[in-house]
């Protein structure tokens, strides 16, 4: 059983399903508020755990409701919360998502104690990497954190995946791309990193050599319904997707990039990995909510083996 580590955030997510988004200065109705724990790093630490990695976690909370209802649920789902900090100086973090009949979102999010993962958290992070296999990361947490962690994992020679949202151009000059071992953008993250809109395979091919070309040794663009574009030092493919009739598409890149992870770290070549990943994203489509629809470690198989 591989382990992995993620260092990021956790959001208490509220979703409205809305018949489409408000124009500016409308007010448009929405139908039911739906209230899901969430956050890039928790839905990928509660991936990992389900898909049978004994995972744990280093990010912050705050000491609130929130905060202890998203505690109890990463334990619940067998995720070791022993490094996250209730912070009492800052409120847990909040993503306000606003989902179309389509299941894409649009996500608006409010860090509170994420924002405070600093020193004292790379610290934990650091006692724990010599069990650890991978190291998962994103950018919901300040980017000067990411990169002394992604640093030290590299020192302990333990792979690191990193998945790039929310991106910013800091993650650039901060020198990501080559301080991970994988760097794994969605369309409009490799936009923000590289330059180049992603609208179809050339211009897939193109943001990823820019991201190589910024030191990346591995590259996964996550192109949704498209599948997955790789790059790396065994070479260039694109991975397509399986094709499902999405409910929601929230935190699909979540499960796609922990199943990455985890597969790498079981040992998995790199494009049996990426089908396996395009399997979970599709998974966690079929359901409401991000961590509600992380998908496990059974219903991924019987779902490839209905997909062979
Ligand atoms: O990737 C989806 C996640 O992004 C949501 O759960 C939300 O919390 C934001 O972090």
């Amino acid at each position: 059983m591989p382990s992995v580590l993620v260092v990021g955030s956790i959001n208490m997510d509220l979703i409205v399903r809305c018949e489409r988004l408000p124009r500016e200065g409308e007010t448009a109705h929405g139908e039911d508020l739906l209230m899901a724990p969430g956050g890039k790093g928790a839905n990928q630490a509660v991936a990992s755990s389900r898909l049978g990695a004994r995972t744990s976690m280093v990010g912050r909370l705050g000491e609130d409701e929130f905060g202890a209802r998203l505690r109890a649920g990463l334990q619940e789902d067998g995720v070791d919360t022993s490094a996250v900090l209730a912070d009492p100086d800052a409120s847990t973090g909040v993503a306000l998502i606003v989902l179309e009949p389509s299941g894409q979102n649009r996500i608006v999010i409010m860090s509170g104690a994420n924002a405070r993962v600093g020193a004292k958290d790379v610290a934990k992070a650091q006692a724990l990497l010599s069990g650890t296999d991978v190291v998962l990361l994103q950018l919901e947490i300040p980017i000067s954190t990411v990169a002394q962690v992604a640093a030290l994992a590299r020192e302990a020679q333990v792979p690191s995946v990193l998945d790039a949202g929310a991106a910013t151009r800091e993650a650039v000059d901060a020198g990501l791309p080559g301080l991970v071992d994988v760097i794994s953008p969605n369309e409009t993250e490799a936009q923000t990193l590289t330059g180049v809109k992603v609208s179809d395979l050339k211009s897939a091919a193109e943001a990823v050599r820019r991201l190589r070309a910024m030191g990346a040794s591995e590259v996964v663009l996550k192109l949704g319904s498209d599948g997955a574009y790789w790059a790396g030092d065994g070479g260039e493919e694109h991975v397509p997707a399986f094709q499902v009739d999405p409910v929601d598409t929230t935190a699909a890149g979540d499960a796609f990039t922990a199943c990455l992870a985890v597969d790498l770290a079981s040992g998995r070549d790199m494009l049996t990995a990426l089908r396996r990943a395009n399997a979970a994203g599709a998974l966690a489509c079929l359901k409401l909510g991000a961590q509600p629809s992380m998908p496990a470690h059974d219903e991924l198989e019987a779902f490839l083996a209905g997909h062979t």
